[in-house]
């Protein structure tokens, strides 16, 4: 670490000298690199640059403050190629506010091993850059900043997933504390640049659902986008580029061949262009630029020392190497590409090859080209090729390399290889002049991590059932020699032979083999996992010659017994009689299911109808449960991907609260997976809708929508995935109908009739309601003095009653209706039914005092309708606590 930073420190001394930009200059937005070491060229290089095509350097800058910084933005920047580098920049507090819009870089040159550099900055608050979404390649380093808060709060592992980063810890001793993000419900997204920003995702639970064109987009507008996915033409992101115009280096950036001679490059290959491409020429002719293909243009480079990302990429059009080829890349994340991108050219090196320390080199293929190694001088005045230290190499060059290459003088030295075979290196041995005395290829020190020798152990498998397997062997003749039976789950999707590299004692299973055996040895693995492939091998070690040796694999599946249960993943009424549900398949088992047993059953009532539902019409009673119409949670990881189709969805609409967290499936005892079997409801159904219902449903599939369902009702459903004829245990999910709006609950056939000086009404229940009738109310309405009616009078009636009567009358004429509450309507009246006596049945007097008594109840009827509609206006899709039901 610390020689990387002083390295980086080097580098970034020297950048300024090192990359000189001729001209600023944009063309339609397109910069190329820009350095800029004062607040001049900041103001001056940057203004109107989209996308620089190049890297983006401040740095240097010892006499700004912080004034300088307020007022300058661009808020036009939004890619950059290469990397960004900020560096000694005095007094800049964020880098938000010049760059608010700064979504990509590319890094496609690297300044070490890293794309965005943020160094010895002493007044930097924040990074801030809170419109960053993607590191192409290459790494983030962050160091030097004694102010700095959320540097740590920011995923640096999903804008740049495949580098390694240098984040500097937080300053224990600042005197400013960080506060924490407050982003996400969820912490391994509750990611922030500051206390306004938080982290933007492209993907996962809260990525951005943007217009398929963009890479990112606007909160508010998905056509909006940050920067575009394809192709990008006049700040319009396109599927391709225009007919007319080309390409802009590697860049997805469209341009016309105009723009690209006034930015002083050549159009080739439909490709506006400032250099050629390796293996081509630059050649003059009459109509301007041109690259032709040679054969013979080879570059000659001078020795290399390959340590960092960036300093792979420089070897890029290297072919003769005059000196030597020294590489040594520690852990550097994707080394194997990269070098096998960029080393792939060199065919002779003069001196000598050296390569240690490289833990994440497996091979020497990528030196697809070396035919001569000269050693015109060597390491030691011995050694042309060295190898040491490497911990993964397994293999040296490739077949073609091995067969042809020259090597004129000294002999190699290699140790320290654990798995690089012995009989690797005897594959190479002839080609140098010398043999390699026996302290330079010291005996065991490669190849010793096991994989070298095969055993010819003679295995049997059995399988005994879902958990458990016997493995038998017969023992070699030497008595001394040690075995244990390593073993490993091959992962379901993953169908390929595995190497026998793999079996290494690191990830394998070990089971030792108690010393002393008969004829034959029996080893039992249990807890294995059903349904799953395992692959075995015997590991033999020979105590006197320090020998490890494997047997070839084996492999052997475990039976499938009963499948884990499937998971609801989603359960959402999609109309007033429609349920869908989704459900994903346990990953072990899901090329496995071939049929599902879904149960629905209506959830009973009983319990509400059997309240006194007049008594109890407080406010209370319509708070039960009105958001039930949509669960949808995520499932265990066990179960694979999942939540396409309303995750993104509801996590838009509702930001914050929503996607519930999963469970293990069967743990809570109330709502998981009954192991007894129930018998399966049948078909059963009231007013021709679903009651309940039993449906065998072939798989694989993973949703199903369930119709003809009454509105406005909770519905369980039970579901089971299949193997043949054993089925999982159940998982259960409810959901309520949304409500029906035409035609409902409306009581029907109403008649009134007068008897004596009473009023009987008598009415049947609606056909259709919105849940169970929970109570009627009769509403009368007196009319007084042939003029104007009073406010009505009501009554409420329990919901098994169809009939009552009025007593007490006052007016000679009346109005009488009926409406019933139901879960989701208070209210639903039919038509008022007028009822004439023949006599008054009041004096004149008690009009008055009346009246007042009625105003006064219409008034609170009204006040309490208002307070209602306040709380009842979500009758659509809303999302549910899971836990609270
Ligand atoms: C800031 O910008 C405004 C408007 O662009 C300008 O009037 C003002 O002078 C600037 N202030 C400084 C300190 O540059
Ligand atoms: C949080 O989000 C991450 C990233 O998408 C996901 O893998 C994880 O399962 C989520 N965790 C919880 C507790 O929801
Ligand atoms: C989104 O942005 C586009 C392009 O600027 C515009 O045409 C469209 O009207 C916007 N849509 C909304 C919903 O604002
Ligand atoms: C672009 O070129 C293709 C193929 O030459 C042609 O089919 C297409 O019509 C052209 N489009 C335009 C807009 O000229
Ligand atoms: C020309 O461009 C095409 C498309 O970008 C690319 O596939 C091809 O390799 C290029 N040709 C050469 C010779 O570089
Ligand atoms: C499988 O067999 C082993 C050994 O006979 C036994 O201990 C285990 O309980 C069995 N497992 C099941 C699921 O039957
Ligand atoms: C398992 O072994 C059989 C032969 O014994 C072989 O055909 C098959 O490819 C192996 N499967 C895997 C995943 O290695
Ligand atoms: C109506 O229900 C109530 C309470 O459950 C019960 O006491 C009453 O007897 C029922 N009346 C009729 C007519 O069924
Ligand atoms: C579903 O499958 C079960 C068992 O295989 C069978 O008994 C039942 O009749 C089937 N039901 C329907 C509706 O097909």
């Amino acid at each position: 670490m610390a020689e990387n930073l002083v390295l980086l420190l080097l580098l970034i001394l020297s950048i300024p000298v090192r990359i000189q930009s001729a001209k600023p200059q944009s063309i339609h937005g397109v910069c190329r690199s820009v350095t800029c070491n004062s607040l001049h060229d900041v103001r001056e290089k940057l203004s109107d640059c989209v996308v620089i095509m190049g890297s983006l350097q401040l740095s240097i800058m010892e006499r700004t403050k912080k004034q300088d910084f307020k007022n300058i933005s661009f808020p036009n920047l939004r890619e950059v190629t290469h990397f960004l580098l900020v560096y000694r920049v005095q007094g800049l507090q964020s880098l938000g506010i010049l760059f608010p819009n700064l979504a990509r870089i590319r890094g496609e040159v690297l300044l070490n091993n890293y794309a965005l550099i943020i160094y010895d900055m002493p007044k930097l608050k924040e990074i801030g850059l809170y419109s960053l979404l993607k590191i192409d390649r290459g790494g983030v380093i962050i160091w030097g900043l004694p102010q700095a808060c959320y540097v740590d709060t920011v995923y640096w592992k999903i804008i740049a997933p495949r580098a390694r980063h240098v984040i500097s810890p937080p300053d224990k001793h600042s005197l400013r504390p960080c506060n924490v993000c407050r982003c996400s419900l969820n912490s391994s997204l509750n990611h922030c640049w500051n206390n306004m920003k938080c982290q933007r995702y492209l993907e996962g639970p809260e990525g951005e659902v943007c217009d398929k064109q963009c890479l990112g987009c606007r909160k508010t507008n998905a056509t909006v986008c940050s920067v575009c996915r394809h192709f990008t033409y006049r700040g319009n992101c396109l599927p391709e580029c225009p007919n007319s115009t080309i390409l802009l280096g590697t860049s997805k950036y469209c341009i016309t061949a105009e723009d690209c001679h006034d930015m002083d490059g050549w159009t080739w290959n439909k490709t506006c262009i400032f250099q050629c491409p390796v293996d081509y020429l630059q050649v003059r002719k009459p109509d301007g630029k041109t690259c032709e293909y040679c054969r013979n243009c080879h570059q000659t480079c001078e020795s290399l020392t390959v340590q960092t990302t960036e300093s792979i990429q420089l070897v890029e059009r290297c072919v003769y190497i005059n000196g030597s080829l020294t590489i040594h890349l520690g852990s550097l994340i994707e080394a194997m590409t990269e070098l096998r991108t960029f080393l792939s050219r060199i065919e002779v090196i003069s001196e000598y090859l050296v390569i240690y320390s490289s833990s994440t080199v497996t091979s020497l293929d990528f030196l697809s080209s070396l035919r001569h190694i000269k050693g015109n001088k060597l390491v030691g005045e011995k050694f042309s090729l060295v190898i040491h230290d490497m911990i993964n190499l397994h293999s040296l060059f490739n077949e073609n390399v091995s067969k042809n290459l020259q090597i004129d003088h000294g002999t190699y030295q290699m140790f320290n290889n654990p798995l690089l075979c012995m009989s690797h290196i005897d594959k190479i041995k002839d080609l140098f002049p010398e043999e390699p005395a026996e302290e330079d290829v010291i005996q065991g020190t490669n190849g010793y991590g096991g994989n070298c020798e095969e055993a010819s152990v003679d295995i049997q498998i059995q399988v005994v059932n879902e958990t458990c397997a016997v493995v038998m062997f017969s023992p070699l003749p030497d008595p001394d020699v040690h075995y244990s039976v390593l073993y490993v789950r091959m992962p379901p999707e993953i169908n390929k032979a595995i190497l026998p590299e793999t079996c290494s004692q690191l990830e394998w299973f070990a089971e030792a083999v108690p010393t002393k055996f008969g004829q034959n040895v029996i080893v039992q693995l249990t807890s294995l996992r059903p349904a799953s492939t395992y692959a075995v091998c015997i590991e033999t070690y020979d105590p006197v010659y320090h020998r490890l040796a494997r047997s070839r694999i084996l492999n052997f599946t475990t039976l499938v017994g009963i499948p884990e249960p499937p998971f609801i993943i989603e359960s959402v009424a999609s109309s007033y009689d429609v349920i869908v549900l989704s459900w994903v398949d346990h990953k072990d088992y899901r090329r496995l299911i071939s049929s599902y047993e879904l149960d629905v059953v209506l959830i009973d009532t009983q319990e509400i109808l059997l309240r006194n539902n007049c008594k109890s019409m407080g406010d209370e009673f319509f708070d039960i449960d009105y958001t039930r119409h949509a669960v949808v949670m995520r499932p265990p990881p066990e179960y694979g991907k999942s939540c396409e189709s309303m995750c993104g969805f509801l996590s838009t609409v509702t930001a914050g609260a929503l996607v519930e967290d999963h469970f293990d499936v069967c743990d809570n005892t109330l709502l998981g997976c009954k192991i007894q079997k129930d018998p399966r409801p049948g078909n059963t159904s009231f007013n021709n809708y679903v009651k309940t219902l039993s449906l065998n449903i072939t798989g694989p599939k993973n949703a199903f929508q369930i119709g003809n369902l009454a509105p406005y009702r909770d519905y369980s459903f039970r579901l089971r995935a299949c193997f043949n004829s054993s089925c999982s245990r159940s998982t259960k999910s409810i959901v309520r109908t949304l409500r029906a709006f035409n035609h409902v609950d409306v009581p029907r056939e109403t008649v009134a009739t007068i008897k004596d000086s009473r009023i009987v009404v008598s009415w049947k229940p609606p056909e259709i309601t919105n849940g169970p009738i929970l109570a009627y109310t009769v509403e009368l309405l007196p009319k007084i003095e042939q003029t104007s009616y009073l406010i009505p009078q009501s009554w409420c009636v329990m919901g098994n009653i169809t009939s009552f009567e009025i007593v007490n009358l006052v007016a000679s004429t009346n109005k009488v209706r009926v409406c019933s509450k139901t879960l989701a309507s208070l209210n639903t009246c039919n038509e008022w039914i007028l009822v004439t006596f023949s006599k008054p049945v009041l004096r004149s007097w008690a009009w008055w005092s009346l009246l007042f008594g009625f105003m006064l109840y219409g008034l609170s009827l009204l006040v309490g309708s208002l307070w209602r509609q306040r709380e009842d206006r979500s009758d659509t899709v809303s999302l549910v606590e899971w836990t609270n039901n």
